[in-house]
């Protein structure tokens, strides 16, 4: 049986990085003997576009990926459709319907910055000697996010906004036990984040977390809270391994995980739904950078986050680890052998500045 994906290219570098990564997949599925049947389809502005402004998710995109084992994304979302009601913008009209209707509960986003890129990061070199490796795990379908009452009303000429922060125990048990799986692949190491000092959604999410530690003996939890969390990311990024919160805070610190990381060019993401009974999840994977609109078109983006993306959905969602390690090894093998998108090229150390293309063929030849 072939494994079936659909692939939803979108908007900015979203195309082009795409076309490099799914060669990518070509070669993997050639050496590795197993077959993709894969279809493309519209999302973001790039919908809207062909949509007449109707809906930045078509019908046909979500029957489709409802066949496939998992969606492989490229990135949503630029100057041009930026001006039309948010209900139908690109992010909150198609990446948060997606995330909600496939019940896509748990995003890990890697955060590594490799010992030979620690000079890309903004972080003190002697603070990370040998770079760093954490995975954000992000509940993703919970909180603030979606969280209901949501709205805006008039009192008496002085507007009200409100968003609601909320919670289910099961909700919070469910993403902790994939960060403490997670972990348990790793250096069972695990913090939890929240802002129990405050928040009564925190408070539950840490009693929830210390009943959930009890299945896990080998691995060790610490608990930080979200603010001190942004404070020693910055300052001890290595010290972290597993880092588990909730929608909000995970949002704001993968991102300040992806910066210092050294580029956004180079982190992909998986967002996942339940366990299947063989253990492969649904799953939609992204670069976790955007569409970049300042440098679509160019051929210049750095294609590794859509790279990496395929291998983690070649992981989780369709069981082709061997192939995945090969990626992620041919990938490395790009970057030790000093090849460098202009986002990391900084011209020491032989540094040789390529294209994505030249970029993609460098990985594709290793592979
Ligand atoms: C992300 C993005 C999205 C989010 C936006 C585009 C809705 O920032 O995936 O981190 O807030 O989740
Ligand atoms: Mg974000």
């Amino acid at each position: 049986m072939p494994h079936t994906i659909t692939v939803l290219p979108g908007d900015g570098i979203g195309p082009e990085v795409m076309d490099v990564a799914l060669e990518v997949l070509d070669a993997a599925s050639a050496k590795f003997n197993f077959e993709i049947s894969r279809s493309t389809h519209l999302v973001g502005g790039a919908a809207l576009d062909a949509t007449n402004n109707e809906t930045p998710l078509p019908k046909q995109t979500i029957e489709a990926s409802e066949k496939a084992d998992a969606i492989l994304f490229g990135s949503v979302g630029g100057p041009k459709w930026e001006n039309l009601p948010p209900d139908i913008q690109p992010e909150r009209g198609a990446l948060l319907p997606l995330r909600k209707h496939f019940g896509l509960f748990a995003n890990l986003r890697p955060g590594s910055c490799l010992p030979a890129l620690t000079h890309a990061s903004p972080v003190k070199n002697e603070l990370i000697p040998n770079g760093f490796d954490v995975l954000c795990v992000r509940e993703l379908t919970g909180g603030i996010y979606f969280g209901e009452p949501k709205g805006r009303e008039d009192h008496n000429g002085d507007p009200v906004a409100f968003d609601t922060m909320v919670y289910k125990k099961s909700e919070i048990e469910n993403i902790l036990h994939v960060a403490f799986k997670a972990a348990m692949g790793r250096d069972k190491k695990l913090t939890s984040v929240d802002k129990a000092n405050v928040l009564a959604t925190s408070v539950l999410w840490r009693e929830t977390a210390n009943e959930i530690a009890a299945h896990y003996p080998e691995v060790t939890m610490d608990h930080l809270y979200v603010d001190n969390a942004a404070m020693q990311m910055v300052k001890r990024p290595d010290s972290f391994d597993v880092l588990v919160t909730e929608n909000l805070f995970g949002d704001i610190l993968s991102d300040e995980m992806a910066m210092i990381s050294g580029s956004l060019g180079m982190l992909p993401s998986a967002s996942l739904g339940e366990a299947k009974d063989n253990g492969l999840n649904f799953g939609m994977y992204e670069p976790s950078g955007g569409s970049a609109p300042d440098i679509a078109g160019q051929g210049i983006a750095n294609p590794i986050a859509q790279i990496l993306s395929v291998s983690m959905m070649l992981r989780y969602s369709l069981g082709e680890t061997t192939a995945a390690d090969a990626i992620d090894a041919a990938v490395q093998s790009a970057i030790d052998s000093g090849l460098r998108t202009g986002d990391l090229f900084t011209g020491i150390n032989g540094e040789k500045k390529v294209n994505t293309t030249e970029m993609g063929n460098a990985i594709l030849e290793t592979l």
